[in-house]
């Protein structure tokens, strides 16, 4: 039994202690036993003692023999030494038990741990997020978000960094690009809408709201506001989401919303009524006299969209299939007031831009190339209102375009958190950088700090 202890005079692993065990069990004992049953058979088949003794007399001495030979010390060495290896593999197992119980509570502690650190992180970035959200609205920045189209990887020259950065290598030189969001090619539209619905509730809380998307034709700006039968997009999610949490979470703390709707497009530098039979609008100072449609419920929504849709000035150009030919700008107003009679008096406006487009690429002839040089203009005056309020000039340009005239209180002229989200494919090297140069000038434009419109 020695050898079962190491130099510490403890014993080795259970392991090496049953190998050992086994040997003994295995060689030395059936080796000892063997020599008895030798002994027997010979005690037995020994003529003299067969002729001189009785067959009882036989077995007695046997038995006898048998008890001498349980006697041997060396067997008895063997069987204590076996006991005590019983007893130390009994200790073993109790130990190991003790320690499979300790492991399992620090197991549980760990995981225990685990969630609340989780809990806290989870805390921490909301904190952060808020904090940050904070920052840009004290500094009353325009936020910017992109969205980026499947694109080819080889060869290319734009990046997608992280959640929050892009690279673009224009000219040998290469540039990272700043956003609140990046939506990459495997973003779908449910998780697009889950990163900006923070935005949408500042409008229920009684802050005017602008969302613009905006870029080159075919990059997927009416599919991000619109989306199709089967990927809605932000126009009706926002609707939707705006309904139901009016109706549960601030019903709760007794608020009362209600609703009303405008959908107008401006075509070749024209403003139309989509809800109204697309009726020519006139814009007298700041009011626009668009039909104004209540909305109860999602069946109001739905209707009105396909009114729109069906208005809608849409056409087939070389680059896009269903390329928008105006500029559309869906807006909801929101009434709300509590049991305190406080009240809040805003709006949310939802744009999908036309994009800008060269006229060699989109084969534009006639009627298109006129839609397409409107198009252009407009969206180079609402460039130029962005640069000159991020220059802080004295005049901003709002009235050079209907565009611009619409979305001046978006653009700075009033009281609104904007959010513009750029839409880029990256295999179109030329507009890719147009777009991100303009994200440059967005991002660092001020246009104030949004407040609570109470309509008082
Ligand atoms: N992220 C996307 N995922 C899947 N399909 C997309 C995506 N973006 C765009 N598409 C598809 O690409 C096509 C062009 O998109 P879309 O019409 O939205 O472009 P656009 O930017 O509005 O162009 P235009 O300025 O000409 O109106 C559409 O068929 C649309 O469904
Ligand atoms: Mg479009």
């Amino acid at each position: 039994m020695e050898g079962l202890k190491n130099p510490n005079g403890r014993f080795d692993d259970r392991q090496d202690l049953l190998s050992r065990i086994e040997k003994y069990e295995r060689k030395v004992i059936p080796s000892y036993e063997g020599k008895v049953h030798e002994l027997t058979h010979k005690l037995r088949n020994r003529p003299s003692i067969c002729t001189s003794v009785s067959c009882i007399d036989v077995s007695k001495r046997i038995g006898d023999f048998e008890k001498d030979s349980k006697m041997n010390p060396e067997l008895d060495k063997i069987r204590s030494e076996l006991k005590r290896a019983e007893e130390v593999i009994r200790e073993k197992d109790n130990e190991i038990e003790a320690k499979n119980k300790e492991l399992r509570e620090m197991t549980n502690m760990i995981q225990k741990m685990a969630a609340t650190f989780n809990t806290e992180m989870s805390k921490q970035e909301i904190l952060i997020r808020e904090l940050n959200d904070e920052v840009v609205d004290l500094r009353g920045q325009i936020r910017v978000a992109i969205r980026v189209r499947d694109y080819e990887k080889d060869g290319s020259n734009f990046e997608i960094t992280s959640d929050n950065e892009v690279k673009f290598q224009q000219n040998g030189q290469s540039n990272v690009f700043e956003f609140e969001n990046v939506f990459k090619p495997t973003t779908n539209q449910p998780q697009v809408f889950n990163e900006i619905k923070e935005l949408i509730m500042c409008a229920l809380h009684g802050k005017n709201v602008s969302l613009i998307a905006f870029g080159p034709t075919s990059s997927g700006k009416t599919y991000t506001m619109r989306g199709d039968e089967e990927n809605e997009g932000v126009i009706p999610r926002a609707i939707n989401f705006m309904l139901e949490h009016s109706r549960h979470d601030l019903a709760t703390i007794g608020w009362q919303y209600s609703f009303v709707a405008s959908f107008i497009e401006v075509y070749n530098d024209e403003v139309f009524d989509l809800l109204d039979e697309k009726k020519k609008i006139k814009i007298t100072g700041e009011a626009v006299t668009s039909n104004k449609i209540p909305i109860k419920g999602m069946r109001d929504v739905n209707h009105l969209l396909q009114l729109a849709d069906a208005q809608r000035s849409v056409a087939s150009t070389a680059c896009n299939l269903h390329s928008s030919r105006s500029h559309a700008i869906f807006q909801i107003y929101i009434d709300g007031v509590n049991k305190s009679g406080e009240t809040i008096k805003c709006s949310l406006k939802l744009v999908d831009l036309a994009g800008s487009e060269r006229a060699k690429e989109s084969g534009a002839q006639g009627e298109q190339f006129k839609e397409l040089t409107k198009i252009n203009q407009s969206l180079s005056t609402l460039k130029k209102c962005i640069r000159a309020q991020k220059n802080k000039d004295t005049h901003v340009p709002y009235r050079d375009s209907k565009l611009t005239i619409l979305l001046r209180d978006s653009l700075g002229a009033g009281s609104s958190k904007t959010m513009f989200i750029a839409h880029v494919n990256p295999n179109d090297v030329c507009e890719t950088d147009r777009t991100l140069k303009f994200t440059s000038d967005l991002r660092s434009t001020r246009i104030g700090k949004a407040t609570v419109q109470t309509g008082q």
